[in-house]
Order: C-alpha cells, then sequence, then structure tokens
C-alpha cells in the first residue's frame, strides 16, 4: 500500500495516509445511483449559497463565484460533458470537486454551514416532491381515458362478477369507475405523503446544527418547503418519506395490477370482452395466431419490483441508530426504481385503454347467459309476492335450474314454468328478468 497521502479522498482524506481499497470504493461510491439528483443537488446549494452570503457567513465575491460555477456545471451535466467519477463518491463531491476545478479555493467555502447528511436529505426531498408531481399527473391522465370510457359505456350492459362468477348484471361504465376511484385515493395518498415530506433539514449540518448565524428559513422558502424540519437528528435522518411514496407506489402498482389481470382475462378467446390495439399487444414468435398482452402482464408482473422496494427500504431503516448511517445511502436505488416502474405501469394502463375496443356484444351476452337476473328475480319475490328473502331464493333457484334444463335463458321461460313453481307469480315478472331492466332497477 503506498503512503502517499496524495492518494486519499480530496474531500475528506485529511486524515488518512492510504487511499481506500478498490471494493472500499465500490462498497462506498453511491455516484451510479445519486447523479440523478443533480439538479436538486445544484438547487440546494444555490439556495444554501445564497443564505450564506445574505447572513455574511462568506463573501458576496466568492458566494458569486460560487453560484457562476454552479451554473456552468448544470449546463455541463446538461449537455452531458460532465465526467462522473466513482472515486468522488456521491453526487455532492462530483459536484464540489469540479467546482473547485473552475474557481479554485472559493469552492470550499460552499460547505460551510452544511453536512452531506443534510445536503442529501434536502436533494432528495426536493426529488420525491417533483416525482410525485409527476405521477399525479400520470394518474389524472389516466383517469381522464377511464372517465371517457364511462361515458362512452355508460349504457354497456354486462356481467359483474363475485368469485370470477358472472353474478349480476352492471355497466362497464359502472365496472371501469371503481378503477378511477381507486386511483382517486392513489393520487389523495401521494398528495398527502408530499404535505408530509415538505419540510427543509437543511441547516440540520452532520446532525446537530451549526453555530453559524444561518437561517433556515429563508432556505426552506427558497426552495419551495414549507418550513425547516423541526429537529436536526431526525432532519438528517428520517427517511419515511421515502418509505411512504414507496408504499403510494406499491399501492398504485397493487391496484393497477388488478385492472391489467382482467385486461388480461379479457382479451381471452374465452372471454373476448376487449381487443387490444396493435401497438399495445405482442406477437407469439411460435404461434401465429396469437395476440398477447404483455404490456398488461408486465403491469400487473411489476408488482413484484414495487412491492420488495418497499420491503427493502422498510427494512433498511428497522433499529437503525439515529442520527444518519451510511446504511441511509441505500435509499435512492429502490425509489427511484419505484418511481420508474408505476410511471411506467400508469402510462402503459393508459395507452392500452385509450386505444382498446371493447366487445359490447360478448359482454351483453355473457351477462344474459350467466343468469345474472337471478337476484332481481327473487327481490321481484319479496316485493311482489310478499315472501321472505330465504323463501325467495328458493324459489328463484328451482327456476333458474328449470332454466338450465331447458338450455334457455330466464326471461325465455313460459310463465306457467314458472307458476308451477310458485302459482302467484304473474307475468309481471318479466319486468325485471331481461338485463337491462335488472341494470335499470
Ligand atoms: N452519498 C451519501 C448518501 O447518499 C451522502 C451522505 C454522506 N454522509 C456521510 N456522513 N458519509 O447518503
Amino acid at each position: 500500500m503506498s503512503k502517499d497521502k496524495s492518494n486519499s479522498n480530496q474531500m475528506w482524506g485529511g486524515r488518512f495516509e492510504d487511499k481506500p481499497s478498490d471494493i472500499m470504493e465500490q462498497i462506498n461510491a453511491s455516484i451510479g445511483v445519486d447523479k440523478r439528483m443533480w439538479r436538486q443537488d445544484i438547487r440546494g446549494s444555490l439556495a444554501h449559497c445564497e443564505m450564506l452570503v445574505k447572513q455574511g457567513i462568506i463573501k458576496d465575491t466568492d458566494g458569486k463565484a460560487i453560484m457562476d460555477g454552479l451554473n456552468q456545471i448544470a449546463g455541463e451535466i446538461e449537455r452531458g460533458e460532465f465526467e462522473f467519477k466513482t472515486a468522488l463518491e456521491d453526487i455532492h463531491m462530483n459536484i464540489e470537486s469540479r467546482l473547485r476545478e473552475i474557481i479554485g479555493d472559493a469552492a470550499g467555502r460552499l460547505h460551510t454551514a452544511r453536512s452531506r447528511n443534510d445536503q442529501v436529505a434536502t436533494d432528495f426531498r426536493l426529488w420525491t416532491r417533483e416525482a410525485i408531481d409527476s405521477i399525479v399527473k400520470d394518474i389524472e391522465e389516466l383517469q381522464d381515458v377511464i372517465a371517457r370510457l364511462c361515458k362512452d359505456h355508460a349504457g354497456s350492459i354486462m356481467p359483474g362478477f363475485t368469485h370470477l362468477q358472472a353474478a349480476q348484471p352492471i355497466t362497464l361504465a359502472k365496472h371501469l369507475d371503481a378503477y378511477f376511484q381507486m386511483l382517486e385515493r392513489d393520487k389523495g395518498r401521494f398528495k398527502d405523503a408530499q404535505k408530509r415530506l415538505n419540510e427543509s433539514p437543511l441547516g440540520s449540518a452532520a446532525l446537530a446544527g451549526t453555530p453559524y448565524p444561518i437561517d433556515r428559513e429563508y432556505t426552506a422558502e427558497k426552495l419551495g418547503f414549507d418550513r425547516p424540519t423541526a429537529n436536526t437528528l431526525d432532519g438528517v435522518s428520517a427517511r419515511d418519506f421515502a418509505t411512504e411514496f414507496l408504499f403510494c407506489a406499491a399501492q398504485t402498482g397493487l391496484h393497477l395490477s388488478r385492472l391489467a389481470e382482467e385486461i388480461i382475462l379479457w382479451a381471452t378467446p374465452q372471454f373476448g370482452f376487449i381487443r387490444l390495439s396493435d401497438a399495445w399487444s405482442t406477437g407469439s414468435s411460435i404461434m401465429p395466431q396469437k395476440k398477447n398482452p404483455d404490456a398488461a402482464e408486465l403491469v400487473r408482473g411489476k408488482t413484484g419490483r414495487l412491492n420488495g422496494n418497499l420491503i427493502q427500504m422498510m427494512t433498511v431503516l428497522k433499529g437503525l441508530p439515529l442520527a444518519y448511517n451510511k446504511d441511509l445511502q441505500e435509499d435512492k436505488e429502490s425509489t427511484f426504481d419505484s418511481f420508474d416502474a408505476i410511471s411506467l405501469c400508469i402510462k402503459a394502463t393508459t395507452g392500452m385503454l385509450d386505444t382498446a375496443t371493447f366487445n359490447t356484444d360478448r359482454m351483453l351476452a355473457a351477462a344474459e347467459d350467466g343468469y345474472t337476473t337471478a337476484t332481481a328475480l327473487a327481490d321481484w319475490c319479496v316485493m311482489k309476492l310478499d315472501l321472505p328473502f330465504r323463501d325467495a331464493h328458493h324459489v328463484t333457484g328451482a327456476i333458474v335450474k328449470m332454466a338450465e334444463n331447458k338450455g334457455v335463458k330466464l326471461h325465455e321461460l313460459e310463465l306457467s314454468d314458472m307458476q308451477a313453481v310458485n302459482g302467484a307469480i304473474t307475468d309481471e315478472i318479466y319486468s325485471v328478468l331481461k338485463v337491462e331492466n335488472a341494470v335499470n332497477r
């Protein structure tokens, strides 16, 4: 091992003689993941720098040089000219190191009254806040498509299911609206999580705060936070905003997976309720007749990683002592992954539904084939013949069995057949036996 001190880390290597081993560097580095937060990191640094100048903690001239340098770096990263270095660990030190190359020693003043601990917590909250805005927008686009389909299919009759058995006739609009409602709650959960995370950890420094006369309210406001976090230890080590975000994503994924499962079922020739457009289907390399709903299957399958990411983050936090521990660096990869996955799932579902066609004849036939008006028949016996519901249920069961034996639909039975089961039945009963009437009721 070399004892050449110039090998040690230029940011924190003051008391180090040797450079880290290759594997140490590899396990320690997060740049491959956190470079994605470069915009938030620069934004946070600009706000911090402005505050340092305003409070007289650093000189105007240094502040100006730092801010110009940071803006130049933003341009370099934007244009793909920035070289991210693993030896510099993370996005924070990569940017600061480049700042030193550009403006020299004044770069070292940026980190006054700040630690990477409050810096990373600030960046990550900013990133998650924006991620939520983007997801909410995607959810609303999906809801728009569902709302349009509900309007188009307000009169399209289909069987409603329990136990995946045809149960009662409903409309496609009512069925799809159930997903609209789920998405509305998902959206509310995301917005709620966003409200809670919108506090600024900046100024917490390493954990205990800092003796410089900083202005936390100022940086909080600059960065669009509602207020500074109340406790500095909590500020640097809280990641429940990440677990909440991951739960919201997982829950949305669960809802989409239920819809995906129905699309998959409905697209089978056996159901034949829905036809996906070519743009949202794939073919089989061996079976030419096939048109597969791969996008829906992947939306269903992505729940694996969405749920997994939530468990990963919760497990990282379990039993972690205050305040910052490097374990916390494991917070971003899963969060970014869940954001990518859920965004893709929402967009794919939107695309599939927007271009799908529904076979309303098939749906109506399935509603009629399944004796789905049997409950309406039982209710008629209660309301018109004053039978107790349990007795009406028996009468109806006998009538359904009769229709089954004759191979006819309920409304195709003769009145005399039904009167053989219960003599009080009149021809008024036909008013509820057609699925359209049952749906209207
Ligand atoms: N890359 C680190 C992370 O993502 C930044 C904070 C490092 N802090 C420290 N005390 N080593 O968590």
